[in-house]
């Protein structure tokens, strides 16, 4: 069994989509432990207590990458039992980015997922991105965290088309309805044991 943390910052459905695929026995090596924001007004974090009955924390730090930030973090991990060993973390839509030291602490143990697909279109707002470049597909990427901006190890990707008629609005909402699959069936394959990671290559063991 694998203690898992999933960081959000706000709305929290890719959290909602991992959360119930843990309740209804999709992901069955996983057990949630604590849902941390670092904001008080996230309306995942109600969710999270009310509809799964998750432990939650707000971090207090504000928003600053500061030292202490990172420690308290780590403690509050530690206090849940997500451990560098047998924990696994889980970004989901986390606006900040969280310092080497930690990184470190749990290397190829933190995933994070970002709606494109990387390496194209990193940081904020890809769906806007991908639309002022003109791209014609796009998608969503889960992926481990490394001390880069959306740039660890590809776990899985998915694409899908951009329409002339698209807006970022548009564009967001169906590359929502992927990542809510996409990401639970990454956290199943971690949790089974079932990536072979390879430097960078990460690949599917049978
Ligand atoms: C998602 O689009 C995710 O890819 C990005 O932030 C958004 C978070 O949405 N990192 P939600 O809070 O999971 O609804």
């Amino acid at each position: 069994m694998l203690n898992l943390a999933i960081l959000i910052s706000g709305r929290g459905s890719n959290m909602e989509a991992l959360l119930r695929s843990i309740d209804e026995g999709q992901i069955r090596n996983v057990r949630p432990k604590v849902v941390v924001s670092n904001r008080s007004d996230s309306p995942g974090l109600n969710l999270a207590a009310q509809k799964f009955g998750v432990s939650t924390y707000v971090l207090s730090k504000g928003k600053d990458k500061t030292l202490s930030f990172d420690d308290e973090l780590v403690q509050v991990l530690d206090e849940f039992g997500v451990r560098p060993k047998t924990g696994v973390i889980c970004l989901a839509g986390f606006m900040r980015i969280l310092s080497p030291r930690l990184v470190q602490r749990y290397t190829m143990r933190i995933l994070n997922i970002h709606p494109s697909l990387l390496p194209a279109f990193p940081g904020l707002h890809a769906q806007r991105q991908a639309l002022k470049y003109g791209a014609k597909v796009s998608g969503c990427t889960i992926h481990f965290v490394d001390n880069g901006v959306d740039t660890g190890p590809i776990i899985m990707q998915r694409a899908i088309s951009i329409f002339d008629s698209d807006t970022e609005e548009s564009l967001s909402q169906r590359i929502l309805e992927i990542e809510h699959k996409l990401y639970p069936e990454a956290l199943r394959l971690f949790s089974e044991g079932n990536l072979k990671i390879d430097g960078r290559r990460i690949s599917l063991i049978d």
